[in-house]
């Protein structure tokens, strides 16, 4: 049997030869063609019959509906939404990525994007450019900072953590309650009101599900206190665009750091790219390691096979 790898980028070789060593006597079929190192594997899909295992990332609405023998999908990614958007996905085991590299990426990249709005790096960049030497009078320190993240999981949970040992005063957000050591957790409709009040800076790490879509809009910024920033990691229709550049141009928001966009790449001509108060990167917060993806597979397939349930299995009625 077989296991159809698709993914949007150029490093499918990588991938081919960590799924090979890690599960020797797979055959590994690489969708769409076209890849740089075309002569390393047979590409396409081949006798579709033959694929009993998807690890997957966007692939096109219908293709996993093609696969007669089709035992179970992995997402290449943690947010499943693109896939849950096919109508024809195969009501199938679905499991998404939780895996090392994925979480320590995604902590990373908060960590830096809340430090550097703590101690005003655009500022200082922003002086640098002018030639201006300007000190601050005070400074504040991480335990005075109130950081927020919107979703507890796998990755707003790690994050989590890792800020409250650089000292931030952290809470969550989360659908169901939580507790985690030295972080204020609030959860459910009738906590968010409370959660943003506290908020300096607030992180998106929310799964896109039709309940948190567009939940980044005027009516949430005007929760935060005056002067919070927010950053989203998560997915661009978490963010009703409009409303933030109007928070920002008001004042009510300090500034943004967005990873994730509506339209990707982001359009040559999105007001994002120039505005003086959006930090912009190219959806590259945390990016799925092989080797430590490739292990979640191997274990996910070693649990089918021995009749264990599988872990990270997506809920389809919650959508994540
Ligand atoms: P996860 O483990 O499923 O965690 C999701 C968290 O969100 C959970 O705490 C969940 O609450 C909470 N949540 C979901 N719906 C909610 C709602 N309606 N109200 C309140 N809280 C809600 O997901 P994850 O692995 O941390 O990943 C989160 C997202 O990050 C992914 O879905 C993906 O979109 C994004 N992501 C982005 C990048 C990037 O490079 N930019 C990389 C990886 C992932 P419960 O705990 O109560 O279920
Ligand atoms: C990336 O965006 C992911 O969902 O893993």
């Amino acid at each position: 049997m077989a296991l159809l790898f698709v993914s949007a980028h150029d490093h499918a070789p990588d991938w081919v030869a960590e799924l090979t060593a890690q599960l020797p006597g797979i055959e590994v079929r690489v969708w769409p063609s076209g890849h740089r190192d075309v002569r390393v594997w047979p590409e396409g899909l081949g006798d579709p019959a033959e694929i009993d295992t998807a690890l997957v990332w966007k692939p096109p609405a219908g293709l996993l509906a093609s696969l007669p023998n089709l035992k179970v999908i992995f997402s290449l990614g943690a947010g499943v939404d693109a896939l849950l958007a096919d109508p024809t996905l195969p009501g199938l085991p679905l499991v998404r990525m939780v895996e090392p590299g994925l979480t320590e990426g995604m902590t990373e990249y908060v960590c830096l994007h809340v430090l550097r709005w703590h101690r005003d790096a655009p500022l200082f960049e922003a002086r640098q450019r002018a030639g201006v030497w300007r000190q601050l009078t005070h400074q504040h320190l991480a335990r005075e900072r109130r950081v927020g993240i919107l979703g507890l999981g796998a990755l707003g949970g790690d994050a989590a953590l890792a800020l409250k040992a650089l000292r931030f005063d952290v809470a969550g957000w989360s659908r169901s309650p939580k507790h985690l050591e030295g972080i204020a957790t609030y959860h459910g409709a009738e906590g968010l009101g409370p959660f943003l009040a506290r908020t300096d800076i607030l992180v998106c790490l929310l799964p896109l599900t039709p309940e948190t879509e567009d939940i980044l809009d005027a009516g949430l910024f005007a929760q935060l206190p005056r002067g919070a920033v927010v950053i989203n990691a998560a997915r661009g229709r978490h963010l009703v665009e409009e409303d933030l550049l109007a928070a920002l141009d008001s004042g009510q928001l300090a500034g943004a750091t967005l990873d994730v966009f509506r339209t990707e790449p982001l359009p040559a001509s999105h007001p994002f790219w120039s505005h003086p108060k959006v930090t912009v990167t190219p959806h590259v917060a945390a990016i799925t390691q092989a080797r430590t993806a490739v292990e979640q597979v191997v274990d996910g397939l070693k649990r089918l096979a021995a009749g264990r349930p599988l872990v990270n299995l997506v809920d389809r009625a919650r959508g994540y």
